[in-house]
């Protein structure tokens, strides 16, 4: 079984960054709740245990504290900034409130070169530092074996019991040396062998979809994106013929998308796939529908209808396979003031596992966005599927503004078909987050040889985001906006204008409705 390093979150904004870093480092590592029951850590194969960094002050009345058993499972423990905290005030030491508060960048010195913790590290270098309360008195057993300028217990070491704490943030890229720390953590401290990799998880999650799936059907809806389409080749690899996919082609598509995921995944990776062409059933239900809430809901309701009807066809189905990741499922806790507590769920098939009870088959939902790109890539999947953009489940409904006219469609298709396929030519298709282009409902006049001309516009948007949760526009060349635009304007019958949208995300939204 694989090794783990478990994360404890005590809500700190960083949670995600040390089960990313740990991983990058090639063990395993999942993030638990902060009161996490010692028998789930020993079922999960832990060897070693951190404790993330937190808003709350270990003085404060109900503040998140680890299950003490944890102490005596005989495995490390890194406190990290809350997590420091917690070690000294659990075992036996004090904390000072709010006492020389350091924020921002700060100098480690070491002063103690045996640490193996701090093996290898200059005797200076940079820390990044967020904390309020600050330790005035080590619990017994621990010393201090590095110091900043504002605290003389920025690491200490109980090296008996393998317990370690800093005040600054390792995982934080602005630690110069954070991650030979957390290095040296995992292989000096708790022993890891670095059994993490990308084809080691490939080999183990074939063998437990074969052993889970046994001889029964899986579905898969197939959007294209990279999460369900990693999601089904790796399903297929285990299973062949036993996954059915549907594409559902809803008529939002962008241009030749259809014939596109065919060519890709029933001729290229030989995966059973149905499409559905389902344009004139959805173009029929929106049909004068303007409202970008209705429209939404119209495509939601739908989609599920066409979906459920399929999977009656392919006969008796126990397992709906899903595309679900790590960040879907990660339960945010809310402490002091934190966002509240949600469980994000998977959307496209909303509430049909249960309606046909059908089991969910998720084989990436531990995984990291960047390591399913990866575990696509060792299925030998190409770039330019594992690195796609975002596309809406809605599709063009919301890009097309107000109502949607299948006329409107065919001119918002091909207008980004040409933006698209410029950046492309032009090398900046992989240096903006999201691009595309968005029809707008609106007539304005110009002019074309002799003649007045009185058509639609297009917006163009790009964007650079890491999260979708906040995005700037991207600053394209004038003289690559200006080409795509003479294009646009003179292949695309029906406009004469392009504009270009320069808002952020917040305040606008990377989507138009
Ligand atoms: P907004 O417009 O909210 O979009 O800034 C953030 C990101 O989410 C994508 N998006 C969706 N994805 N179903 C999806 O699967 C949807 O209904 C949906 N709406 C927006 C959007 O393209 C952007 O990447």
């Amino acid at each position: 079984m694989t090794q783990n390093i478990a994360v404890l979150d005590f809500g700190s904004q960083y949670t995600q960054v040390i089960a990313r870093r740990v991983r990058e480092c090639k063990v395993f590592s999942k993030i638990y709740r902060y009161d996490v029951s010692p028998e789930i850590l020993k079922r999960d194969n832990i060897c070693g245990v951190i404790f993330s960094g937190g808003p709350a002050s270990v003085l404060s009345d109900g503040s998140p504290r680890p299950n003490k058993a944890i102490f005596e499972m005989g495995v490390p423990v890194l406190g990290i900034c809350y997590g420091i905290q917690l070690l000294a005030h659990m075992l036996g030491g004090e904390v000072g409130k709010g006492v020389a508060r350091e924020y921002g960048k700060g100098m480690l010195t070491v002063t103690d070169k045996d640490c193996v913790l701090l093996k290898n590290l200059p005797e200076k270098s940079q820390v990044w530092n967020s904390h309020g309360d600050k330790l005035v008195k080590l619990p017994d057993g621990f010393k201090a074996v590095a110091v900043t300028e504002n605290s003389e217990f920025a690491v200490i070491e109980n090296v008996k019991r393998h317990f370690y704490g800093m005040q600054f943030h390792p995982e934080v890229m602005h630690t110069e040396k954070g991650m030979d720390i957390l290095k040296n953590f995992l292989y000096e401290v708790c022993l890891c062998k670095g059994d993490w990799s990308m084809a080691s998880f490939v080999e183990t999650t074939v063998d437990n979809i074969r052993k889970t799936v046994g001889d029964k059907n899986v579905i898969l809806a197939l959007s294209g994106g990279v999460d369900s389409s990693v999601a089904a080749v790796l399903i297929q690899k285990a299973i062949g013929d036993q996954l059915t996919c549907v594409f559902v082609d809803h008529g939002l598509l962008r241009l030749n998308e259809r014939e596109k995921v065919e060519a890709m995944y029933r001729d290229h990776f030989k995966i059973k796939l149905i499409t559905v062409d389902a344009e004139s059933r959805f173009l029929k239900e929106l049909a004068g529908v303007t409202d970008p809430e209705q429209k939404r809901k119209i495509i939601g309701r739908e989609f599920i209808t066409v979906f459920e009807n399929e999977v009656k066809n392919v006969g008796h189905v126990d397992f709906l396979g899903q595309g679900t990741i790590y960040p879907d499922v990660i339960e945010s806790i809310p402490i002091d003031g934190n966002p509240a507590a949600m469980i994000k769920s998977h959307h496209n098939v909303g509430g049909l596992p249960e309606r046909m009870k059908l089991k969910l088959l998720e084989p990436l939902r531990e995984l990291f966005k960047d390591e399913v790109r990866a575990v696509g890539a060792e299925l030998g999947m190409p770039r330019h599927v594992l690195w796609r953009h975002p596309f809406p489940g809605p599709g063009l409904a919301v890009r097309c503004l107000g109502e949607i006219r299948k006329e409107y469609l065919d001119i918002l298709r091909k207008a980004d078909d040409i933006f698209i396929e410029e950046l492309y030519s032009n090398g900046l298709y992989y240096d903006v987050w999201q691009a595309f282009a968005v029809f707008l409902p609106v007539r304005t006049v110009g002019v074309m040889g002799d003649e007045r001309t009185y058509d639609y516009v297009i917006a163009l948007r790009a964007v650079n985001s890491t999260d979708a949760m906040t995005a700037d526009w991207s600053q394209l060349p004038h003289d690559f906006l200006g080409k795509v635009s003479t294009r646009i304007i003179n292949e695309v019958r029906g406009v004469n204008r392009v504009v270009l949208d320069i808002s952020s995300k917040p305040p606008a939204t990377i989507e138009w409705e």
